[in-house]
């Protein structure tokens, strides 16, 4: 049975129906970009995450880049301001995250992660802290928040702002001080991706701003439409990073279903675990207390990652490597200084990672195919 690693086709067969009535309209319509569609996908948003404003911009890139800009004395014209120019990104991530800071002008300053959550922590995020840091940016990888409470509390000691990139994460959350809290909803900042492979995709390009900052929230709505709230009236130099009303349509209906297709995957998570976690070799996936993890990935460790991977590809069964290269490595980033054995968690995991298919149409049957795969490989016998 083949199994592939994403089948999007699936998620569109079972709400064809609205979606086309709802892209119908929009073409009926006429009205392509902004408008109310995105109107009022972001106060669908702002309500889910619980936060007071949500700003639809053209990819989750920009939903990182735009905030970004709009803290920056140089962009603003707030006189010199805070010259503080380092960010701290963690350096197993998607190169989005410290594309962003880079071109927003800041200077990504590479962290290492916690091996089991795969996120930033205080521990990895302390050695790469100077009195140059301006901002820290955790990524809730593959759909687990990373641990907000210390790592607000770290920044706010030491006058920092952070911006989570939740692009993997919506509908992620977490309990903070007794209390629920969304992934998007527990910074200053939050980036959220439409990417089509996202827990909420769309049919293209499509990010959100999220922000608890009056001020932020007013700059990023300037810095995306040209720099001016008024048609021909620039304050600033921003650049065209509107929302089409397509992709808000189409996301307005699939966030009805967001929490429902969470709970599938959370259950494929369940039954990957079932089936695989007496086989030695491999390290499932952990979820840290106080977690609700999303699993826009399932992604495990083996240090046989390539040799598996070959195995299932000859049985037809799709996987993923998130990420191969981390980013203190890349070419583009060599005048930063980075070098090999500096943040050894990340080198290692971009060895060892692979992502199974989990997404939500997944079903029963091709988990089975999956997990006995895996076992064959490891020589693991058949499931208890
Ligand atoms: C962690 C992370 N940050 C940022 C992005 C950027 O989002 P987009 O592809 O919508 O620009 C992505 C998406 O791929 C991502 O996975």
């Amino acid at each position: 049975m083949a199994v592939p690693l994403l089948d999007l086709g699936a998620q569109y067969q079972s709400i064809r129906e609205e979606l086309d009535a709802v892209l119908m309209e929009v073409v009926e319509s006429q009205w392509f970009v902004m408008g109310p569609n995105v109107d009022a996908l972001e106060a669908e948003i702002a309500e889910y995450l619980g936060v007071p404003h949500a700003i639809g911009c053209a990819s989750g890139t920009d939903a990182l880049l735009l905030p970004m800009k709009a803290i920056d004395p140089a962009v603003t014209g707030d006189g010199p301001g805070d010259d503080r120019r380092d960010v701290i990104v963690p350096a197993f991530t998607f190169f989005a995250t410290a594309g962003a800071v880079w071109n927003a002008g800041f200077r990504p300053v590479f962290c290492d992660v916690d091996p089991v959550t795969f996120n930033v922590t205080p521990e990895t995020l302390e050695p790469a802290w100077t009195d140059r840091t301006r901002a820290v940016v955790p990524v809730h990888l593959f759909g687990q928040m990373a641990g907000m409470a210390d790592i607000n509390r770290m920044a706010e000691e030491r006058d920092a702002i952070v911006f989570e990139d939740a692009a993997q994460a919506i509908g992620a959350r977490q309990e903070i001080d007794g209390e629920t809290v969304m992934a998007g909803a527990a910074a200053t900042v939050g980036a959220i991706s439409f990417f089509p492979t996202k827990n909420l995709g769309g049919f293209g390009d499509g990010g959100m701003v999220t922000t608890h900052d009056d001020e932020i929230a007013e700059r990023v709505r300037k810095l995306r439409v040209h720099g001016g709230r008024q048609m021909y009236h620039h304050e600033m130099v921003g650049t065209n990073s509107r929302l089409d009303a397509l992709q808000a349509a189409v996301l307005r209906v699939k966030l009805r279903h967001l929490d429902a297709w969470a709970d599938a995957r959370r259950a494929n998570a369940c039954m990957y675990h079932e089936r695989l976690a007496d086989v030695d070799g491999i390290t499932l996936p952990a979820t840290a207390d106080g977690n609700w993890h999303v699993y826009n990935q399932y992604t495990i460790r083996t240090d046989r990652r390539d040799e598996l991977r070959a195995f299932l590809n000859d049985r037809n069964v799709g996987s993923g490597v998130y990420y191969p290269v981390p980013l203190h490595l890349q070419a583009c980033f060599s005048a930063l200084g980075g070098a090999e054995g500096d943040l050894p968690v990340s080198e290692r995991l971009c060895n060892e990672v692979m992502s199974l298919p989990i997404f939500p149409e997944l079903g029963e049957d091709r988990i089975d195919e999956v997990a006995r795969t895996i076992r064959e490989f490891f020589g693991a016998g058949p499931a208890g």
